[in-house]
């Protein structure tokens, strides 16, 4: 961290915790979390406050996350073998401070946030690792891709993996090694949580299917993706430790129970094991009270043993607490330095035993490997360079932008928007005489200068005290709702993607009014701005800003809104254009009767205007799907706001996740709370009908595994990446009809939800579709259920079960519109 802002002092973060209160954690502890089922985790009772004095020890905690030693070796598994057997061989030839070397970073000549030494003694050339999971940050000539939840409103795997290819490919030709993304953590339990935009979407099934092709795309060129932040990173109030007279509060604890740990949090996280993916970054929080850099029971248990993953663990920046303990409990490489747990100290604990020298080969294994297997030992660009340290001092072009992709950048920008609400045919716009546009989001910031911090972290659009805040710190809740200076193309903080040029929609409406001749009065300061009443349409653009460091502080603004109903009192065809960098909440304004349309814009990247401006014309059907849900006010979400320190646990901040797998929608389902919009919807131009629904058990197809086997229980296959083998056995096919019905040619999502029977009344998506049909086509989608699609995670068994019993198959346009519904019976 002090790396990134050498303009501020480090903040000092919490001291290390006893090696010995870490792997202390008893076995009761165990018992107590493999066996809790469902219930809340095991803080969630102590979290409560009520008899206990005021906790002052990490004492308190022991046993809460199980202790699970030794660290596993790699094996190279799979896919990994001829990358394992190359890296022992290059590991068994270092001495012992070249193994060390490869577990720390070190400063260099470049504006990487992460950089791992060369050793060119055995031509290792070292490893740049640079955000983010959006583009490249902080360089130039490169692109502002599409943010998480704007590809997570797409639902389009193709595309995703087309934006993993191109924005993978300006990483290696920047000289990064590993990327820095993709994020599956924050899945987004909590709303208000600064960092959901980052992620595709608060449903794991959507997210994981998301990430797996970001992870084979990025990685298919080369560069290594690091998916974090591992895990339950749900909220940035109290992420970090600190320190205050003398009195240090630790990072907030996010008590999961194993269960929900399974079947929600660490699901999207399997696919991107199953995928490949070459390094996990663990995260800044405490998981059951053990912090997730520390945490065995997460990196040696659930990641290295029960995922099976090959590759390396490295921290967050400055996520590191301990020493000995880490390095036990399976971490892999200390960012942004070793200091001060690791280096020297890494060699003194190997030389008396502490670590095991077998530990260190194994740390260094893991990162050799993931060097090799992405072949970046032959014709890989040099480490970091196209990162120039300073961009106002003279360095070397390179520009890693590609043509081949530009249209993924637009088509990606054009698939995340979503349209909610078009009434009296507000939208497509018809070559208008007269546009009005208002609101601070309709144009370009001020700025867009690579002098200032605001734009290395994407926080042109907002102030940088208002950044800094939280950043630099434990994490905060923000005071700022909105981007006040200008459109978003992204959130702030280390996801956010370099700005290099940007299309507002400003720009695209004026290009496309003088084309047509239409024109165009703007008013982008005023809280009450006069219409001119000749307007056809008055377009009125807001945003919802949020970044890394801050949790949002509300999810609706009264000046927006506001400015919408001013607006809309004067003209009877107000179009309302959203950016919203996570939920936002409209009941203030959409029912306007003249509020005629909404669009949630998310995060486009820099294609924003032109990805705009052709679905108002009609140039371009919206086919962008909430990945989320909108509800009618915050009451009604299970967890708006993150924890906050409190009573007896004021320094061990607790967030008790006892909702367990009910979040979103599935929330909404369990409660019966109607949203204003629900998850998976979104309009479109034309009209979609569904038939012919029907649903198979699948026959085996492998001559070793009879039916019965099939359909057994628990799965029985060798762990690979991402778990048994078999969890990835196909059991039940369906497929349904779409046709459509409309005038114009367009996209549909056609989702898949199942009712799990120990579940009964709440859907859980696993499947999805996205067809592009012309008017009156139909397309048949089909949709393959896994064996983990159908179980559940059995506590006592630590296995995934197939429980016998109904499963109800609904197949529609969203979690609560699935006009065809079945059902399959498990024996
Ligand atoms: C963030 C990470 C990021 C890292 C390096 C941290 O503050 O949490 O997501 O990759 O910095 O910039």
């Amino acid at each position: 961290m002090a790396q990134r802002f050498q303009f501020l002092k480090r903040k000092r973060y919490a001291l290390p915790i006893g090696l010995l209160l870490i792997i202390g954690a008893g076995l009761a502890g165990l018992a107590a979390l493999r066996n809790g089922g469902s219930g809340p985790g095991p803080a969630a009772n102590s979290g409560d406050g009520g008899d206990a004095a005021a906790i002052t020890s990490d004492v308190h905690f022991y046993g809460q996350s199980p202790p699970v030693y030794p660290s596993p070796n790699m094996t190279g598994a799979g896919p990994w073998a001829d990358a394992f057997s190359k890296a022992r061989a290059l590991v068994a030839n270092m001495t012992l401070s070249e193994k060390i070397s490869l577990t720390g970073g070190t400063s260099s000549n470049t504006s990487c946030p992460g950089f791992v030494g060369a050793i060119p003694r055995l031509n290792f050339t070292g490893l740049c690792l640079a955000d983010a999971g959006n583009g490249v940050r902080g360089t130039d000539f490169v692109s502002s891709w599409p943010s998480g939840i704007h590809v997570g409103a797409s639902w389009n795997r193709a595309l995703t993996h087309q934006r993993g290819q191109g924005m993978g490919g300006e990483f290696r030709t920047k000289g990064v090694n590993v990327l820095l993304g993709p994020v599956v953590g924050p899945a987004g339990r909590v709303v208000l949580s600064g960092r959901n935009w980052e992620g595709f979407s608060v449903d794991p099934y959507l997210a994981g299917a998301l990430v797996f092709e970001t992870v084979q795309a990025v990685q298919a060129v080369g560069v290594m993706t690091s998916t974090k932040h591992f895990i339950g990173n749900e909220q940035e109030t109290n992420r970090n430790p600190s320190t205050s007279s003398g009195v240090t509060t630790e990072a907030v604890s996010s008590n999961i129970d194993d269960k929900t740990m399974h079947e929600l949090y660490l699901w999207p996280f399997q696919d991107a094991v199953r995928a490949g993916t070459g390094t996990v970054m663990c995260s800044y929080n405490r998981v059951n009270n053990s912090y997730g850099c520390a945490n065995s029971n997460l990196l040696n248990g659930l990641l290295k043993t029960e995922l099976g993953f090959q590759g390396f663990v490295v921290t967050d920046w400055g996520a590191q607490h301990a020493g000995v303990a880490t390095a036990l409990a399976g971490l892999d490489m200390a960012m942004p330095n070793p200091d001060p747990f690791w280096g020297s100290h890494l060699a003194a604990a190997i030389g008396n035993g502490s670590v095991p020298g077998s530990r260190l080969d194994d740390m260094a294994t893991r990162v050799i490997a993931a060097w090799y297997r992405m072949g970046q030992d032959k014709n890989y660009p040099a480490s970091g360079i196209g990162m120039a340290p300073d961009l106002l001092k003279p360095h070397a072009i390179v520009d890693a932008r590609n043509s081949t992709f530009r249209s993924t950048l637009l088509d990606g920008a054009i698939e995340g928007h979503v349209l909610v609400k078009n009434i009296r045919g507000a939208l497509p716009l018809k070559t208008p005489r007269m546009l009005s546009l208002f609101g601070y989001s309709a144009k370009n910031p001020d700025h867009n200068s690579p002098s200032a911090i605001a734009w290395k972290f994407g926080a042109e659009s907002f102030s940088v005290s208002d950044l800094l805040a939280g950043f630099m710190g434990p994490g905060t809740v923000g005071t700022v709702t909105v981007g006040i200076n200008g459109t978003l193309y992204s959130g702030g903080g280390s996801g956010a993607p370099s700005q290099s040029l940007m299309v507002s929609p400003f720009d695209a409406l004026v290009q496309q009014a003088y084309d047509d001749g239409t024109a165009l009065f703007w008013d982008f300061t005023s809280a009450k701005p006069s219409v001119n009443p000749a307007s056809d349409t008055c377009l009125v653009f807001g945003n919802a800003f949020a970044t890394e460091g801050s949790d949002r502080p509300a999810a609706r603004d009264d000046y927006t809104d506001g400015l919408i109903r001013h607006v809309a009192d004067q003209c009877n065809n107000t179009i309302v254009v959203l950016h919203n960098a996570g939920i936002r909440l409209v009941d203030q304004f959409v029912d306007h009767a003249n509020v005629t349309a909404l669009v949630f814009a998310h995060l486009p990247g820099e294609a924003s205007g032109k990805a705009l401006a052709a679905l108002l014309y009609g140039r371009a059907n919206p086919s962008g799907r909430l990945p989320y849900t909108v509800a009618r006010n915050e009451s009604d979400y299970r967890a708006l706001n993150p924890d906050l320190p409190a009573g007896d646990f004021a320094r061990f901040p607790q967030s008790n996740f006892s909702e367990g797998v009910l979040v979103d929608y599935r929330h909404f389902a369990a409660r019966n709370i109607t949203p204003r919009y629900e998850f998976g919807f979104g309009l479109s131009y034309t009209t979609f009908n569904y038939s012919n629904l029907s649903v198979d058990k699948a026959v085996s197809l492998n001559s070793t595994t009879n039916n019965t086997q099939l359909f057994a229980p628990y799965p029985s296959g060798a762990v690979r990446e991402g778990g048994p083998e078999d969890l990835y056995d196909t059991l039940v096919r369906v497929s349904a009809d779409v046709t459509n019905t409309g005038g114009v040619a367009g996209a549909e999502v056609a989702q898949l939800y199942v009712r799990l029977p120990s579940y009964s009344g709440v859907p859980q998506l696993r499947g999805f579709d996205k067809p592009f049909l012309n008017a009156l086509q139909t397309a048949t989608v089909r949709f393959e259920l896994t064996r983990r699609d159908l179980s559940v995670w059995d506590t006592a068994a630590q296995q995934w079960r197939l429980l016998p019993g109904r499963y109800a198959m609904a197949v529609g346009r969203s979690c609560r519109d699935t006009p065809l519904v079945g059902e399959v019976v498990i024996p």
